[in-house]
């Protein structure tokens, strides 16, 4: 089967289709179009600006994907339902629907999170790598938990299967990405914050300043990190213009060490308590080198055996190569919705 997959949740619009038995994985489209340079101007994303701009691209999308007109061999219609922006979601739930309509094909609702679990699933492809590219995907010994870490979301989640979903900790305010978005922001590095803020923290000095550890000594496996952008806005109330300029290396170390250390520990933490087989890092922030770094480290210190899989840096951010895959299990489980009924959900759950 064809699976053509649409995903506008946040600033990306992204139009991929995947071909697939079951048993071979071919990604015969994988488009994004990124919003980054729309929002940088305001530091971050505006919906209704990243709406408007989902409403002009995603047309010119579909024609570059080579998509028909009439979706000839097209056999089903896979599209991000939530979580994420409304304005943005809205876009390509109500372009799924209509096409699903139209060519009377069958639409599958992916939840965002679902599809970043299922990125990690994917081996990395290699440089130039021709379209259509056959994926080889990996295959997880279950139970899978997943560290899953991006601008909106930053939760350990417990999958049993495919489509089971356990939700073991999860931030309390503040996403670990927006986290590196508003230390950015506070510096005036720049939007998105996470590349530059480990691009400085890469020469900087990481035990400079002794930033907190927030709820990493709490026996639960919740998070927090809002706290860490006050005192890092704290640190720098108490310092001059040019003396903020020459520690920006060691802030950004400092706080990235902070941010990593609470991720790797309540990873940990929460791998004792459950005992999974396969360790799996997804989102945004999993391209972040340190923690990729430190979580392998730390995993086979203390589970030599233990299978990790890192989501590829290409699939890290948001794409729609992702939802397909995630669709194409959901399609093979005959789990359809009814375009009449579909809504775009900023707060879609993965566990139900
Ligand atoms: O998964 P994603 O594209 O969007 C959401 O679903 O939220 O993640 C975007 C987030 C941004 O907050 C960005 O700053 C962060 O991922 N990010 C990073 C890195 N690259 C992107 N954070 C830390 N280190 C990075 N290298
Ligand atoms: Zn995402």
């Amino acid at each position: 089967m064809r699976v053509l997959a649409i995903e506008t949740s946040c600033d990306e619009t992204a139009v991929a289709v995947l071909k697939t038995d079951g048993a071979q994985f071919v990604m015969e489209q994988n488009l994004i179009a990124s919003q980054i340079k729309d929002h940088a101007k305001y530091g971050g994303v505006v919906p209704e600006v990243a709406a408007r701009r989902h409403v002009e691209v995603l047309y010119p999308l579909l024609m570059a994907a080579r998509v028909s007109r009439e979706g000839t061999g097209i056999d089903a219609i896979a599209v991000t339902a939530g979580p994420g922006l409304v304005p943005s979601l809205r876009i390509g739930v109500e372009a799924a629907k209509t096409l699903a309509l139209l060519w009377n094909k069958p639409l599958i609702a992916v939840n965002h999170l679902e599809g970043h679990l299922y990125s990690a699933f994917l081996e990395a492809p290699m440089l130039a790598s021709p379209r259509p590219m056959l994926l080889t995907l990996r295959q997880p010994v279950f139970p899978v938990l997943a560290l899953l870490v991006s601008g909106g979301h930053t939760e350990l989640i417990l999958m049993r299967d495919h489509g089971q979903y356990e939700l073991l900790g999860r931030t309390r305010d503040d996403a670990a990405g927006e986290a590196f978005d508003k230390i950015a922001k506070l510096l005036g590095l720049g939007y998105p914050g996470g590349p530059v803020v480990s691009k400085r923290a890469a020469q900087g000095n990481r035990k400079a300043i002794a930033f907190p550890r927030p709820m990493l000594d709490s026996d639960d496996l919740d998070m927090s990190f809002s706290g860490l952008k006050t005192a890092v806005s704290y640190y720098l109330q108490g310092r001059l213009p040019e003396q903020q300029q020459a520690e920006v290396n060691d802030i950004c170390a400092s706080f990235e060490q902070a941010v990593v250390e609470v991720l790797v520990a309540k990873t940990l933490r929460t791998a004792e308590q459950v005992s999974p087989k396969t360790i799996l890092l997804t989102g945004g922030v999993s391209a972040n080198t340190h923690l990729r770094m430190e979580l392998a480290h730390r995993v086979r210190q203390r589970w030599p055996q233990m299978q990790l899989f890192f989501a590829p840096i290409q699939y890290t951010t948001d794409n729609a190569a992702m939802i397909a895959l995630a669709g194409s299990f959901r399609a093979q489980a005959q789990q359809y919705v009814d375009p009449l009924v579909l809504e775009a959900n900023p707060r879609l759950e993965l566990v139900v």
